[in-house]
């Protein structure tokens, strides 16, 4: 049996995915656009291994049991079911980012995970194929198979929700500067903070009013018009916070550096700085602007105190092998 080992970037949502229609296929409410993340990323070795009684997951070098690894497991079951395959896999996969504080390591490390074990199953599945089962891990880690600028189309059922690349990576040279605040794992994971998304009240109206965004954001990217990507990528960024921190019961993911780094943001493009702030399920803020202007905005995001480090990545290519 042969070791299979793929890496892929995290990525950061502009138009955010919050809500899934159908919960165990992961048919989402709304469409969704990200960018990936380069020089982040998770790697994962997978081996099919006759010789192993269970799956085994190691995480970061440590042996991991529990709800991590059930979900592993629930994942591979669909690839053995497709490969018609009985056996047991070992799975090591690293992160070279901060887990669980809003870098999405859930998206890379499933976009990995479905590469290295459907190919070491056997399957050799093309892009839109990836991504639907990269998908049924975790949402959004089905806009981590395709390179650059990425588009989820909600789809109406598991054969046409997949994402796809709008843009490749060389397309427009924005920079991710992702101000970390914590580093802790957060209390509320996106899948069950997910499930409570229609318990709010501004879910309907969030949804409505998605195609709109959709077009102003794709619009925006492909127009490399950074004044109009900046108003609506804070607006979906906005709604989504405005759903969780109403729904029942609310999630707050934001902490109070959370929205010290947002008011600086605020009055430094009031100064005229072109630059917008976006925010996934955690305390972290992933501020955006041009390459470069990065280097400064990173300088000036460190001296805010609660800002422990600033990460800067600019987009990333699409999931590979190894
Ligand atoms: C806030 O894809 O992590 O980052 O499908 O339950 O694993 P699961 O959820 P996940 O949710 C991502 C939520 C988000 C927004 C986004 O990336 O679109």
């Amino acid at each position: 049996m042969r070791i299979t080992t793929a890496i892929a970037c995290p990525n950061i949502a502009f138009i955010k995915y919050w809500g899934n229609r159908d919960d165990l296929l992961r048919l989402p409410s709304n469409g969704s656009i990200s960018m990936n993340l380069d020089g982040l990323y998770t790697q994962t070795h997978v081996i099919f291994d006759p010789s192993l009684a269970s799956d085994e997951l190691i995480l970061d070098g440590a042996s991991t049991q529990g709800p991590a690894l059930r979900r592993v497991s629930t994942f591979l079951d669909l690839v053995r079911e497709r490969a018609g395959l009985r056996l047991h896999a070992r799975v090591e996969s690293s992160n070279n980012f901060p887990m669980g504080a809003g870098i999405a390591s859930s998206a890379s490390a499933f976009a990995a995970l479905a590469l290295a074990a459907s190919t070491a199953a056997g399957l050799e599945l093309n892009e839109k194929d990836l991504s639907r089962l990269a998908r049924r891990g975790s949402g959004s880690a089905c806009r981590s198979i395709p390179g650059g600028f990425v588009e989820w189309q909600a789809g109406q059922d598991d054969e046409t929700s997949f994402a796809f690349s709008i843009a490749p990576p060389e397309h427009w040279s924005l920079a991710d500067c992702i101000a970390i605040v914590s580093q802790e794992h957060k209390p509320t994971g996106s899948a069950l903070g997910q499930a409570l998304a229609y318990t709010s009240l501004l879910q309907a109206p969030r949804l409505a009013d998605a195609p709109r965004r959709l077009e102003i954001c794709r619009r925006a990217i492909l127009d490399r018009d950074f004044s109009a990507f900046a108003e609506v990528v804070e607006l979906d960024s906005n709604l989504m916070h405005a759903v969780m921190m109403t729904s029942n019961p609310p999630l707050f993911y934001w902490q109070p550096a959370t929205l010290q780094v947002i008011q600086a943001v605020i009055q430094w493009r009031q100064e005229g700085q072109p630059l917008c702030y976006t925010i996934d399920a955690g305390p972290n803020v992933h501020v955006l602007c041009l390459e470069l202007y990065a280097r400064q905005v990173k300088e000036s995001l460190e001296q805010l105190p609660g800002v422990e480090k600033v990460l800067i990545a600019m987009p990333g290519g699409s999931a590979r092998l190894l």
